[in-house]
């Protein structure tokens, strides 16, 4: 099965609707492998962003991503990568799909609920970024 990160972003904890997000999840059929509440350290948000640090958007996508507590969420399904990004929806929620994850939930471009991994490489890289081995059940 292939694995993809969700990342449940301080907008949505803020909101309590963390809990719609986690029965969307299941109500798809994606099996979570692990998941945990944190609160990202600055140092920790830019590195998992690097690839965006010539963005101009860089700086405020990090202040956003330690502005209150994260909940990333390891996924398995097969074609799960590109399966989570339908369901999550565009970046934008002005573009989102009607019933995607973004378009329920999201603020904004930047505020934009939940994260999801482009590629199935960055979904093995981004769950390990998150996850130590143990912490995956089988
Ligand atoms: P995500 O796809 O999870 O990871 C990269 C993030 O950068 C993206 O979600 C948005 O939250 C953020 N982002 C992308 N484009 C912009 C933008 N133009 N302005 C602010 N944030 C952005």
């Amino acid at each position: 099965m292939q694995k993809t990160l969700c990342i449940i972003k301080p907008d949505a904890v803020k909101k309590n609707v963390q809990g719609s997000i986690i029965q969307m999840i299941l109500d798809n059929g994606f099996k979570i492998s692990a998941m945990k509440l944190i609160q990202l350290s600055e140092e920790q948000a830019k590195k998992f962003y690097e690839v965006h640090k010539e963005r101009p958007f860089y700086g405020e996508l990090v202040n956003f991503m330690i502005s209150g507590p994260v909940i990333p969420i390891a996924l398995e399904k097969d074609n799960a990568v590109a399966d989570w990004r339908k369901l999550i929806g565009a970046t934008d929620p002005a573009e989102a799909d009607a019933g995607t994850i973004r378009k329920l939930f999201a603020n904004s471009k930047s505020e934009n609920a939940v994260h999801g991994s482009d590629s199935e490489e960055n979904g093995i890289i981004e769950t390990n970024f998150f996850f130590k081995p143990e912490e995956f059940v089988k």
